[in-house]
């Protein structure tokens, strides 16, 4: 398994090293317009792997990309303090419209991992450049923002995140959805188990959780200028799901047919990925205010999307 990485920055760096670890991808190669960058992240990331993997680290202009299962597009700006990922839009747009041709000119037929803020919008604009199927192009979405509720529900319950089955669903930003009612510890509803061991979920701590979820990259920004530690782990572990075709349910962004009666948005859902990249989409049971919050998440996306002249 080859994987491009375009974008040698922080997120794509990040993404790049969490990979090298596992061990992944036998060959990783960056692509920057900055190449020194490229090349000392690579030459860095090349010295951690050998107490890990024997992952080879390299780096080149483009046409490194040839023969690439895979390729992550980290390229283009990021948020600055107090600025929201839709911000990005327009500046990002334009350096996807010579990113995914340059890709495309190299590799004919590749599973595109987009990271890019604002992500789904962008998965959208990857999607539609590119001309690939809507199953190979797959933004990062919400893999994060359900990490992060995993990680704060299971730390409230005193039990591994791992073992928590949540998700947070709709657009990976201010909008998104952190769906409750069908949260799960272990096979147990994640109310009864909180009865269970004396932990339970008020409204206030749910309140709590929810903010900390959608507020988590303002804060961490607020502290160190952008994320990207959690950003690469997710990116890693999609390239797993894929490269080892594990038909593992992540939720992931891609654009779907229909969302809550919206056509042709592009939005995260749990979804089946494998080696073929997302083999099937899930419309999970929600409650009545959980489906409403994903329509309007839905809604402000396609309207979003709709604007651009693609
Ligand atoms: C994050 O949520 C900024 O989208 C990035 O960490």
């Amino acid at each position: 398994m080859k994987v491009g990485i375009v974008g040698a920055g922080m997120v794509g760096s990040a993404a790049g090293f969490a990979l090298a670890l596992a061990g992944t991808a036998s060959e990783i190669v960056f692509v920057d317009q900055n190449r020194a960058l490229a090349l000392a992240q690579a030459e860095d990331i090349s010295h951690a792997t050998p107490f890990h993997s024997a992952t080879k680290v390299t780096s080149g202009g483009y046409d490194a990309l040839d023969g690439a299962d895979m390729v992550i597009l980290a390229a283009g700006v990021s948020q600055k303090p107090g600025e929201t990922r839709l911000a990005l839009l327009e500046r990002n747009t334009e350096v996807f419209r010579v990113v995914v041709g340059a890709v495309l000119a190299v590799v004919s037929d590749p599973i595109l991992l987009i990271a890019s803020n604002p992500v789904d919008i962008m998965t959208h604009v990857a999607t539609r450049l590119s001309g690939l199927p809507r199953s190979k192009v797959i933004g990062s979405g919400t893999i994060l923002d359900t990490a992060r509720f995993r990680s704060l529900i299971g730390r409230h319950l005193g039990i591994s995140p791992q073992s928590v089955h949540a998700y947070v669903l709709g657009e990976h930003g201010d909008s998104e959805v952190l769906t409750w009612s069908n949260a799960r510890a272990g096979s147990i509803g994640l109310s009864a188990f909180a009865e269970q061991v004396g932990r339970p979920l008020t409204q206030d701590l749910r309140q709590s959780i929810d903010h900390d979820v959608r507020n988590a990259a303002y804060r961490i920004i607020e502290g160190k200028g952008s994320t990207y530690y959690g950003i690469g782990g997710g990116l890693a572990r999609i390239v797993k799901a894929i490269a080892q075709d594990q038909q593992a349910i992540l939720s992931v962004s891609t654009t779907t047919d229909v969302v809550e009666g919206i056509e042709n948005v592009t939005l995260s859902l749990p979804r089946v990925i494998g080696r073929a990249g997302v083999h099937l989409d899930l419309h999970p049971d929600l409650d009545d205010e959980e489906r409403e919050g994903l329509r309007r998440s839905a809604e402000m996306l396609k309207d979003l999307s709709g604007k651009l002249a693609l």
